[in-house]
């Protein structure tokens, strides 16, 4: 008989258990401690055990859903009328049995009760607060595509399609740099500058990101010193027992609006790369929601490839 509570202090051996037998594909790590657990979900000064529901089966966990909000508009606090799904899993031999069916049910009323409108599972980019460092590699931007038939069964839990994030990845082992003209030009008139940790960010972005190494890269020309192009680099540790290689995330690139359209992103993620070769880095990814053409470009052209897909699926709630 299958039995639904809320989590308790002494549940996070058995949902790692749960988590290394679901197969969830490889945007997930594996092979990390209830420490990297904890650190990444637990100890967020957001989580609520109200919000985490876990299915039992004489006292294993089967089954768990995690709930959760979306950050305000300018990221210094929770948003409690957009509800997250930010995890949900049926262990294999009990799928089927309407398990992740009341899960979602239960996690709806709990973000019902907390003044929530409407629910994305699946969070979105940077949108969900938890298993950042863990799940969806450089952060969970949804839910990976090819893990669960998530049109099936969250259309059956009436929600719709809503956004898909692609993860690009580029492996600086086998991929070439690409050379051009206007490359060479801005390698000679531009200088990098690197700063150990990103500053400035706001509350959203140390909660997900402060536990990770992370560095700021700045593109400024030698004749005016003024940035022209900015990014962030996000180490993902965690996955190196997964993967067997070293990787990287790049997020938050920067353009000031007067300098777009002149190379200057290309280049500085092409100098990024070049740095992050010298590290022994390997892999490179970059999340970019698939309607922001602009993006996908400039990340194809600096040789990174379509390598996985993450999906949220959304629902009003009444
Ligand atoms: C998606 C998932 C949670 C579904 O759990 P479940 O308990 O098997 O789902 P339910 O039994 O409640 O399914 C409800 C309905 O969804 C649909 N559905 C679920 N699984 C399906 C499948 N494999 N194929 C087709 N339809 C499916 C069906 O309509 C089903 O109703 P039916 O069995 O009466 O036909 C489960 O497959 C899972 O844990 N997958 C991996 C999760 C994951 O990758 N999580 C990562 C984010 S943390």
């Amino acid at each position: 008989m299958i039995q639904y509570r809320h989590f308790h202090n002494t549940d996070p051996p058995g949902l790692l258990q749960l988590w290394h037998s679901c197969a969830l594909g490889p945007a997930a790590a594996e092979g990390f401690s209830c420490d990297i657990l904890e650190l990444f979900t637990f100890s967020q000064p957001f989580f609520d055990r109200l919000g985490l529901i876990v299915a039992t089966d004489e006292n294993r966990i089967v089954g768990f859903v995690h709930a959760g909000f979306a950050p305000l508009a300018d990221e210094s606090g929770l948003d409690r009328r957009q509800g997250i799904l930010s995890g949900l899993m049926v262990h294999p031999a009990y799928r089927r049995r309407r398990i992740g069916t009341e899960l979602v049910c239960r996690a709806e009323d709990y973000l019902r009760l907390a003044g929530a409108e409407c629910v994305e599972a699946g969070g979105g980019l940077d949108r969900n607060g938890f298993y950042v460092g863990i799940y969806g590699g450089l952060q969970p931007s949804g839910w990976l595509e090819s893990a669960a038939p998530w049109n099936a069964f969250l259309g059956s839990c009436a929600y719709t399609f809503s956004t898909r994030t692609i993860i690009m990845h580029r492996n600086l082992k086998t991929s070439r740099d690409p050379v051009s003209a206007k490359l060479i030009r801005h390698r000679r008139q531009l200088e990098m500058v690197i700063t150990d940790r990103p500053s400035g960010q706001p509350w959203w972005w140390f909660v997900r990101f402060g536990h990770l190494d992370s560095l700021r890269f700045e593109l400024r020309p030698a004749s005016t010193g003024l940035c022209v192009a900015a990014g962030q680099i996000i180490g993902m540790d965690v996955f190196i027992p997964k993967w067997g290689v070293r990787s990287v995330g790049i997020r938050g690139l920067f353009v000031p609006e007067g300098q777009r359209l002149h190379g200057y992103a290309l280049a500085l993620v092409l100098e990024m790369c070049r740095r992050l070769r010298d590290e022994s880095v390997q892999l490179i990814e970059a999340h970019v929601d698939e309607q922001n053409q602009g993006a996908m470009k400039l990340f194809r052209s600096a040789r990174f490839e379509a390598a996985e897909r993450l999906v949220t699926y959304r629902r009003r709630l009444d």
